[in-house]
């Protein structure tokens, strides 16, 4: 008799695409989670709904909805999808809740203290008609190397060449379709993880229990070499980035934390919502110093998920 933790990737709020973590995540997670009851172990089996980031914000507003009320009604209708297809997950919670937020800005903290999260200035698109920065993908143009029309400012689709939005040539934004775009620097906090490489790597040995497939996808981004990554965005929805007080941070105002950064955060930040919810703890189930030293994790996921979770 042993104590399994079992979650499965959070479906993203926007969109259909949850029939996908149904049945590439969700199901199997199901599957191994009533087994292991079956056979008399103590499970607990988590999952919630990925709420940030850019395209649920543009889904909201295609919807006529303002993001929070999207978000609500979108949880709502995956959460009975779920309970339809009969997923026996113990708590179906929300990135968005405020465990999450607490516990992304904690991370965050922490990781800037051990030296790990330094602010750099960025050049990047702003769209003056949308009143907004925009992510790579969201402007388009014509590709400088093939001449395609309507190349993604991240990647050129014709001919596979990745690019920098500001290559586009005639770029406009794919949000409105306005042209009246200008460079502008904005300062982001960025996860230096090149500085974590052999660390992540060295950990990885240690991990006897991964599958060969999961351990051969993290060794390959390792191999390919990691790059520090910007964990911020200029959007509105999402967890807001803090100073130390608690309040807006000077030079960082009305930014918020990318969505992968705070997603898998939200794995811990459901289980504090079912914890919550039921008045049990949540704590010895993750932390091996306060109880979760039995606790087996088992993290169900699409191969595209392994580089974020590792
Ligand atoms: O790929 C996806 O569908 C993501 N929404 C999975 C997130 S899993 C976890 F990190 F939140
Ligand atoms: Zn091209």
């Amino acid at each position: 008799m042993s104590r399994i933790l079992i979650t499965s990737a959070l479906p993203y709020i926007n969109g259909i695409k949850h029939l996908g973590n149904l049945a590439g995540s969700m199901l199997p997670a199901d599957v191994f989670a009533r087994f292991k009851r079956a056979q008399g172990h103590e499970v607990l089996y988590i999952c919630a709904t990925d709420e940030h980031g850019t395209p649920a914000e543009l889904a909201a507003a295609a919807a006529g909805q303002d993001v929070r009320t999207y978000c609500d009604e979108q949880h709502e209708i995956q959460k009975r999808a779920g309970e339809a297809f009969g997923l026996s997950y113990d708590w179906f919670g929300r990135s968005s809740n405020e465990p999450n937020r607490r516990l992304t800005q904690h991370f965050a903290k922490v990781l800037e203290e051990k030296g790990l999260i330094e602010e750099r200035v960025d050049r990047m698109i702003y769209s003056v008609d949308d009143a907004r920065f925009l992510p790579d993908r969201y402007v388009e143009g014509t590709c400088p190397h093939c001449g395609h029309v309507g190349a993604r400012g991240d990647q050129c689709d014709n001919c596979g060449r990745l690019l920098d939005p500001t290559d586009l040539i005639d770029p406009y934004s794919s949000v409105s379709g306005s042209k009246n775009l200008e460079v502008r620097d904005t300062r982001h906090l960025y996860l230096l993880q090149t500085k974590v490489e052999q660390p992540i790597r060295d950990w990885i040995g240690t991990r006897a229990d991964w599958q060969t497939l999961a351990r051969s996808i993290a060794y390959k981004h390792l191999d390919e070499g990691l790059i520090d990554r910007g964990i911020t965005r200029d959007l509105k929805w999402g967890v807001p980035v803090v100073g130390p007080d608690g309040g807006p941070r000077p030079g960082l105002e009305g930014k918020v934390f990318y969505v992968w950064f705070d997603a898998p955060i939200e794995y811990i930040g459901a289980t504090e919502e079912w914890a919550e919810a039921t008045g049990r703890t949540w704590r010895d189930w993750w932390r091996t110093d306060e109880g979760a030293d039995d606790v087996r994790y088992v993290q169900f996921m699409g191969k595209d998920n392994v580089a974020f979770h590792t």
